[in-house]
């Protein structure tokens, strides 16, 4: 905080480091020098403590589909909390949720949830293991799917410590993770077909499953190639391992989830994010005979799982309105404002002669300084390790002047964006570019 910033976010801030650590609780919205507190929102805005309206072009790192104040939401959370936010008891709502789940996702039969999207990562791990009763699991380098040490394995890897790439190493994220973590994941190149292919065939025996987001956004946010999810999936079917999407990200990719666009049915699949309409919410989805581990009718399951605000009523429901109201046209009107954004940002990168390209597809697209093909999670770091940081700066700026986007350069649409508001954050994109040092 500056001598002269009198604003009352500052002020905030100054308390919440007297009882935080950092005054923060979660990295992702950190901010120097200080953090900025939401009020409210409103369409696709959020308006902060001291009445500075921004548009919203993370969405509540892309939960928010619809942006703030869908009506459908809005009503079904209102009707919710007056009836009662939490019971001891199964709610009607996640059957329905479940009904629309398994009707949206190919590979889907039966569903499970959880409170997050790391926890549905972290249980479809566990069904994995106690499936195929084997302890390893297979990851791609620079991928994130949440905060545990297992899926958090090589998730910051650096050349330093990545290894060869015909052998990555498996790279602790936090410190004090365990050996024996590391030990049990393999990692893999995203997207390089033949190395992966030979790292899964030597370890086949004790492989438990694959696990891979077909678009991982720290990884660089770049497309996996139909090539290498139809390796994945041969694979994994030829050493008797399960294949996991985690969808949590890309089911705002299209009706189907990713799943659908690339026509590739995991036997497992995590979600989150946009399912619980806005609330907090995670599920493990996937085949009958896999997901049978949790089932207590036939007696007691290989996996115990409850948690006291798993199939919470209020994130049931919410999540329901918010999915019904994703009908085909809202993604006709996602991938339309995606790409028009790629189409005007690439015209303004050539005006300014800058060396910048877009990655991304349908509603989510992330800028990266540098023109070097990127297709994993080493060429992203290797051609980006300046413009990484340059991209940190302009996410602060682009802040400054009232666009809000991830740090790491992750823009996200939601329905309620009009092409209009796509102009305006390219209109801010223009003005914080040439102020990068
Ligand atoms: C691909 C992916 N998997 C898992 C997670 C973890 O979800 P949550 O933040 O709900 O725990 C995230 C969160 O950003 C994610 O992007």
């Amino acid at each position: 905080m500056t001598a002269f910033d009198t604003s009352k976010s500052a002020a905030l801030y100054e308390e919440a480091r007297k009882v935080m650590p950092g005054g923060n609780t979660r990295h992702t919205v950190f901010r120097v020098p200080h953090q900025v507190y939401a009020e409210r929102g409103e369409g696709c805005r959020i308006i902060d403590i001291d009445g500075n309206s921004r548009i919203d072009a993370v969405g509540n790192f892309t939960s928010l589909i619809h942006g703030y104040g869908c009506e459908a939401i809005r009503v079904a959370a209102r009707e919710q909390l007056e009836k009662g936010f939490c019971f001891g008891m199964a709610t009607p709502g996640e059957v329905a949720l479940s009904q629309l789940l398994v009707e949206r996702l190919p590979s889907v039969e039966h569903v499970r949830y959880t409170n997050s999207g790391t926890e549905a990562v972290m249980n479809t791990i566990k069904v994995a293991r106690a499936f195929t009763g084997r302890a390893k699991i297979a990851k791609c380098e620079g991928a994130y799917h949440g905060t545990f040490d297992v899926a958090e394995t090589s998730q910051e890897a650096r050349p330093e410590n990545w290894g060869d790439i015909d052998e990555p190493k498996s790279v602790a994220t936090a410190a004090g993770t365990p050996q024996g973590v590391l030990d049990d994941v393999i990692v893999i190149p995203f997207n390089n077909v033949e190395v992966a292919e030979r790292i899964l065939r030597a370890k086949g025996n004790d492989l438990a499953a694959v696990l891979v987001d077909v678009m991982p956004n720290r990884a660089g946010l770049v497309p996996a190639s139909p090539e290498f999810l139809q390796m994945l999936r041969t694979v994994t079917q030829e050493i008797g391992a399960l294949l996991i999407f985690d969808e949590v990200i890309t089911f705002r990719l299209g009706y189907n989830g990713a799943q659908g666009h690339y026509g590739i049915n995991p036997d497992l699949t995590a979600l989150g994010k946009i399912i619980g309409g806005g609330f907090p919410i995670g599920a493990v989805a996937g085949r009958r005979d896999v997901m049978a581990v949790y089932d207590p009718s036939i007696g007691s399951p290989k996996v115990q799982h409850g948690g006291t605000f798993s199939a919470n009523p209020m994130s049931m429901v919410a999540g329901l309105a918010c999915m019904e109201a994703l009908t085909p046209a809202c993604f006709d009107h996602l991938d339309a404002l995606g790409d028009y954004f790629q189409t005007q940002m690439q015209a303004l990168l050539d005006e300014l002669g800058l060396e910048a390209q877009i990655t991304g597809l349908g509603s989510l697209r992330r800028i990266h300084l540098t023109r070097s093909e990127l297709s994993d999670f080493r060429s992203t770091v290797l051609a980006n390790a300046e413009g990484a940081r340059k991209v940190v700066q302009l996410s602060r700026i682009l802040f400054d002047e009232g666009v809000i986007i991830a740090a790491n350069g992750l823009i996200c649409f939601s329905t309620v964006m009009s092409f209009a508001d796509v102009d305006e954050i390219v209109m801010a994109f223009r003005r914080a570019l040439p102020r990068l040092e």
